[in-house]
């Protein structure tokens, strides 16, 4: 697999992902803990994210975008040693929103998944509130799968459920077919 890997083409927004490095953690850990990102994700401690860099299991990589190729964002994968070949998206935060680099990661972070990591399956899930990263999905050819009832504490009371979607290599190599997918 190449450490950097970009997205210039299908009229996306410019985007590359590298592996994340020690040295990014600050930010990593400040994207995760903006107000704007708590409602939509589960915050982890430094050393959970230390571990994610290091084991072969999982995959994380810092979102370089924009014209600079700054960090901009993070994305983990997991299970990518799975013997099932299915492999999830845990995270994806993107710092500066609807500008296109959270859709223009997803699609290498699919190239990745199945071109490089070999995966048969690749799956997610996201709180039923968050209606923008589930549009993003659905609009990425991501298929709804089901719901996990009150599966998540909200902050102000109550439960939330967890909605799955997945792609499978079928689906991908097709949208591929139809140039709706970065190249192999
Ligand atoms: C989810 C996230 C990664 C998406 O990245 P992004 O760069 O903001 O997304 P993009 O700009 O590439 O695309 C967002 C799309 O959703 C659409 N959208 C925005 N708000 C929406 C809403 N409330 N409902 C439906 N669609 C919405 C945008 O219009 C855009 O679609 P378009 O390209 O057809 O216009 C980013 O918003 C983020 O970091 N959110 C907080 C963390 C999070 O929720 N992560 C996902 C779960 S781990």
């Amino acid at each position: 697999m190449t450490n950097a890997v970009a997205a210039d083409s299908l009229h996306a927004a410019r985007v590359r992902l590298r592996p994340t490095m020690q040295s990014d953690l600050e930010f990593v850990l400040s994207l995760e803990r903006d107000p704007e990102n708590l409602p939509y994700i589960t915050p982890w401690e430094r050393i959970q994210h230390e571990a994610a860099i290091r084991f072969p299991d999982f995959r994380h990589f810092i979102i370089e975008t924009g014209a600079g190729l700054e960090p901009g964002g993070f994305l983990i994968l997991i299970g990518c040693r799975n013997p099932h070949a299915s492999i999830e998206l845990k995270r994806m935060v993107v710092r500066d929103k609807d500008q296109g680099f959270g859709r223009s990661a997803l699609r290498v972070a699919k190239k990745i998944a199945f071109d490089d990591l070999g995966a048969h399956r690749f799956w997610l899930d996201i709180k039923k509130r968050n209606a923008r990263a589930r549009g993003l999905y659905e609009s990425e050819g991501f298929v709804f799968e089901g719901e996990l009832r009150d599966a998540v504490k909200l902050d102000r009371g109550g439960y939330d459920a967890l909605v799955v979607m997945s792609m499978l290599l079928g689906e991908f190599t097709q949208r591929r077919g139809r140039a709706l997918e970065l190249p192999a």
